[in-house]
């Protein structure tokens, strides 16, 4: 009998060895896959996007790549990303398996929920909550103003010498979501919130890094001590700071008055038509750290990094200070719907987007069924990666796609042109839900910055590294700016 099944385990081996180290010709074409662990340790996991660059050129616009038993389908360029984003958005609007983020969502939330009617219900409700947001007593635009107004002072209080901006810019934009949310900011210099943002940080780098593929492609090393426990240990961190806030509003919620996204969940759970829907508690957590996540380090990379682009190219920041003096003036406050008679600043901040590509390769999709495309199979179960770094580098469709150029959004006028393939915030049914949000906050904070500051490398840095830290976003390296007061208020 022992022999009998020591065969048996041997024969599954065998079976697991063929079965993961082969490639159907349905699926698209790629590098053979090892046995069990598939393509996994084929390519750097510290920055693997040159290594999905030159498996494009060889394989063509989409290839595949097998992740243990999971195999994962790659789309470069503009046309076969639209494709699958927008003009078939709905048949690949699913969300994969991704085991590692599973642990904590539990397939809950908005970001990793399947497409169907629960995403469809929590998405709604979320974009609903959010249009109203600043209804009350203060609009979104005046509350991103007022934090504007305190990161300025907080940069006045710091430009003796250089500094790194990076927490102010995180803590400023993390209020706008915080406030949203929670109805509350907190003060630059409140532990508790940083100490929640750095796990957040340091989340969305394993995430996307080796040990988390790990755990996904390899069942049998997820209970091991390895460090891709460090994600689940800290997602449990950033869980209890949201629990102690729902527990504080759960104490103090006055029914028909929303003070926030928290109470308005809260209300809507207690609808009796609501009663076993998708609205209820856990729901409501995964969507705190969804909207929290999505919210805060996207839009803070995305600020930091205009910051060192425009020390590094100081033509194009005093271009930028003309426009607004000559528009603005020296008094009156900034609008968002200045932006319409802005267009220099305007094709700056999208081009700073499209060269910082701060979410590099979207968040995975899935086919809501097996899917022809482009003559190849996509099953079900596979996760289907839009590069759209490959999108902004696309020579088709940018006049300088190597450069950073605000150009590629003017035309010969000078006029603000929008492009079908700035994608930074992805398209289609799946899109970013927070794209108004995010473009106001941009908007308001870089055009404050500059119409107060002149930003300059310190003397003495040395060359600007421009090189990103990978992750699931793009984030700059830390640096040190100087600064130095162009107008008072
Ligand atoms: C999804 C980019 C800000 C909430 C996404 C996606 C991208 C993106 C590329 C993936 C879409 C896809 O699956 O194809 C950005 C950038 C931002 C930003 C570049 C800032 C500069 C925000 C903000 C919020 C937010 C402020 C919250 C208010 C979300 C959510 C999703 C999402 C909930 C998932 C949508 C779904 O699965 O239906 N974002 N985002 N994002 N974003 Fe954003």
């Amino acid at each position: 009998m022992e022999v009998f099944s020591l065969l048996l385990l041997i024969s599954f081996i065998l079976y697991l060895f063929w079965r993961t180290g082969r490639r159907s010709k349905q699926f698209p074409p790629g590098p053979r896959p090892l046995p069990l662990i598939g393509n996994l340790l084929q390519f750097d996991m510290r920055n693997p996007l040159k290594d999905f660059d030159k498996l494009a050129q060889k394989y063509g616009p989409i290839f595949s790549l097998h992740m243990g038993g999971t195999l994962f389908v790659f789309v470069h360029g503009f046309p076969l990303v639209k494709e699958v984003l927008v003009t078939r958005g709905t048949e690949f609007a699913g969300r994969p398996q991704n085991p590692v983020i599973e642990v904590i969502t539990k397939r809950k939330g908005i970001i990793s929920v399947p497409y169907g009617q629960v995403w469809k219900e929590q998405r709604r409700f979320s974009l609903m909550v959010l249009r109203n947001f600043g209804l009350g007593k203060r609009s979104v635009e005046e509350r991103i103003l007022d934090e504007a107004t305190v990161l300025m002072q907080s940069f006045e209080e710091n430009m003796r010498e250089p500094f790194d901006p990076f927490c102010f810019i995180d803590n400023a934009v993390t209020n706008i979501i915080s406030n949203f949310l929670f109805g509350k900011r907190f003060g630059y210099d409140d532990h508790s919130l940083r100490n929640i943002l750095d796990l957040v940080h340091q989340n969305m780098k394993l995430a996307a890094g080796l040990w988390a593929q790990l755990y996904n492609a390899v069942p049998l090393v997820r209970g091991l001590p390895l460090p891709h426990q460090t994600i689940l240990n800290n997602a449990v961190k950033v869980m209890a700071f949201f629990s102690k806030e729902l527990e504080e509003h759960k104490a103090t919620l006055v029914s028909g008055e929303h003070r926030d996204y928290i109470d308005a969940y809260l209300e809507e759970m207690q609808k009796p038509e609501n009663k076993g829907s998708s609205f209820e508690e856990e729901g409501l957590f995964i969507i705190l750290s969804d909207l929290f996540i999505a919210g805060s380090e996207t839009t803070s990379s995305t600020l930091l990094w205009a910051l060192l682009y425009m020390m590094t190219f100081p033509e194009v920041q005093e271009k930028c200070q003309a426009e607004l003096d000559a528009v603005l003036g020296n008094n009156s406050d900034i609008k968002y719907e200045d932006r319409d008679k802005l267009p220099y600043t305007n094709a700056v901040i999208h081009e700073i987007q499209r060269f910082a590509n701060v979410v590099p390769l979207g968040v995975a999709h899935a086919p809501i069924k097996d899917m022809q495309l482009w003559g190849y199979t996509i099953p079900k179960e596979a996760s289907v990666i839009t590069n759209l770094i490959s999108v902004h580098r696309d020579q088709s469709q940018w006049k300088y796609p190597y450069e950073f150029n605000p150009s590629n959004f003017l035309n010969e006028k000078g006029e603000f042109v929008k492009s079908e393939a700035f994608l930074a915030f992805s398209a289609g049914p799946r899109g970013c839900l927070g794209v108004s949000l995010a473009r106001m906050e941009l908007f308001l904070f870089f055009t404050s910055i500059l119409r107060k500051f002149k930003l300059v490398w310190p003397d003495g840095s040395k060359v600007p590294d421009l090189t990103a830290s990978y992750g699931i976003t793009l984030s700059p390296p830390a640096f040190k700016m100087a600064i130095k007061c162009r107008r008072q208020t």
